[in-house]
């Protein structure tokens, strides 16, 4: 199986396991990939989804070989199945990086909601000097995010990265040691799935939002603040405030 899924209660654990190749991703990869961030939207147990590489390498991109044999087949290719379900995921979606993390190995990361990288992992998207364009909204995201000039150090000039410089773009939540990656991703996805499910959900759901005035985010976020004060699950966070200050009082 190229990728595995597993789930261990909440958390749904996606790994690329093409190692022999790098983790190169084919047509039958995104399908699984696809399948699997659908599977995760619709399943209410599903609250976090994890995506790591193996072999010590998150993925060295499309595969090339699929390049030449594979028929472009518009917006149903499982390329973009795969892209439009991790980008509209519902779920808290949580990359771990190492080694390399080329083309979609970068460009997924910018759908991602946190990813944490192992020192030494190299990033790049060398669409240009394939004869090829940016993907994933990457053109629209990445200079969004660290600004035109840089974005097109990277998507124009093909010039790769490392992991402290993918930190100070805002790419990466966290740098940790290659032998901690693992673990950390355990302890993160495990942090984030011990916190009020709703109140996760919902955050999410603002955080993908398309953009909006303001205004108009103001007076959405409010009439949720609104719902969650009278909550079960606000309630139970309130309680659990005032006991600790009179335990400790
Ligand atoms: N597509 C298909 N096969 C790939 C691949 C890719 N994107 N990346 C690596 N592989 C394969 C290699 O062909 C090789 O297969 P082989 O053992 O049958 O010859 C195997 O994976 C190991 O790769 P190799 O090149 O020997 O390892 P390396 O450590 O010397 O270099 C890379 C690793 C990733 C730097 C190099 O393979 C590379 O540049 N790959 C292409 C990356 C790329 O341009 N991706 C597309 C982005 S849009």
């Amino acid at each position: 199986m190229e990728i595995l899924v597993t789930t261990n209660g909440p958390v749904m654990e996606v790994r690329l396991n093409r190692p022999d190749k790098k983790n190169a991703i084919t047509v039958a990869m995104y399908s699984a990939l696809a399948d699997a961030f659908e599977h995760a939207a619709a399943d209410p147990a599903v609250r976090v989804v994890t995506i790591n590489g193996s072999g010590g390498v998150f993925t060295a991109g499309n595969d090339i070989g699929d390049f030449i044999a594979v028929r472009p087949g518009g917006e149903d290719m499982p390329v973009f199945r795969f892209l439009r379900a991790i980008a509209a995921c519902p779920k808290v979606v949580i990359a771990g990086v190492e080694g390399l993390a080329i083309g979609i190995g970068t460009t997924m990361l910018l759908h991602c909601d946190l990813v944490l990288a192992a020192s030494g992992t190299t990033f790049s998207m060398p669409f240009v000097n394939l004869g090829l364009v940016p993907e994933a909204a990457s053109s629209l995201l990445l200079p969004r995010l660290i600004g035109r000039q840089r974005a097109a150090k990277h998507l124009l000039l093909g010039d790769s990265f490392d992991a402290e410089t993918a930190l100070e773009y805002g790419l990466v939540t966290g740098i940790v040691p290659a032998e901690e990656l693992g673990r950390q991703l355990c302890a993160l996805s495990e942090r984030l799935a011990a916190k009020p499910p709703e109140a996760v959900r919902l955050t999410k759901a603002l955080l993908i939002a398309p953009d909006c005035s303001v205004a108009d985010r103001i007076a959405a976020e409010g009439a949720l603040f609104e719902e969650r004060l009278a909550s079960a699950e606000a309630a139970a966070a309130f309680t659990a405030f005032f006991e600790r200050g009179r335990k400790s009082g």
